[in-house]
């Protein structure tokens, strides 16, 4: 399916010079979401994933009916502050300083084959931060899934160790 007809870009958003993929018009239409999401679940099958990882928010949105549909579960990745047990953290840096992701450190099992995912892979900063805390934890990354890949932006340089599918790119 050509999924990219149902994305809509918006100019200088958040901020100027932002050229904003808007997935929210894709998400509305639900046999196009359902198609995506049984695509990327056809990836994460093929990759004998045990469970799905994806951090907020809107890792939620892909990630959240990816394991429902596959009848696995789904672990999320938050901010600080946001996880009620015990966390495993990690800090990366983002473009105007530092952030923090957390997951819980007894929601992967040493060996288990993780598929991470999320919306979108601007400079890979978020997919990376998540990927190093399922790795923590002694996870194995089988995959990891976008819906949509800015490829100007190289965030896939930090994605070469693994098998990645993206169902747009720009
Ligand atoms: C967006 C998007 C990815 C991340 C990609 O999330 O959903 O998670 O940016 O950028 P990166 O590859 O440069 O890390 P955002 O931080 O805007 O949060 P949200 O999902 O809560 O909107
Ligand atoms: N997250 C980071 N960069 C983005 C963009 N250009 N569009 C939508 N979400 C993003």
């Amino acid at each position: 399916m050509d999924y990219a007809k149902y994305i809509k870009s918006v100019m200088d958003f958040p901020t100027t010079g932002i050229n904003f993929r808007d997935i929210t018009s894709l998400l509305e239409e639900g046999a196009v979401y359902r198609s995506a999401i049984d695509d990327l679940a056809a990836f994460a099958k093929s990759k004998h994933a045990d469970v799905i990882v994806g951090p907020e928010a809107r890792g939620f949105v892909i990630g959240g009916p990816l394991a429902y549909s596959l009848g696995l579960g789904f672990v999320p990745v938050r901010k600080p502050g946001k996880l009620p047990r015990e966390v495993a953290t990690v800090s990366y840096e983002k473009e105007y300083g530092i952030d923090t992701l957390c997951i819980h450190k007894d929601s992967i099992k040493p060996g288990q084959r993780v598929l991470v995912t999320d919306d979108l892979l601007a400079t890979g900063g978020t997919i990376e931060a998540t990927i190093q805390l399922v790795e923590q934890l002694g996870g194995v990354i089988a995959g990891v899934a976008f819906l949509i890949e800015l490829t100007e932006l190289n965030g896939s340089r930090l994605l070469k160790d693994y098998d990645v599918l993206s169902l747009i790119h720009y």
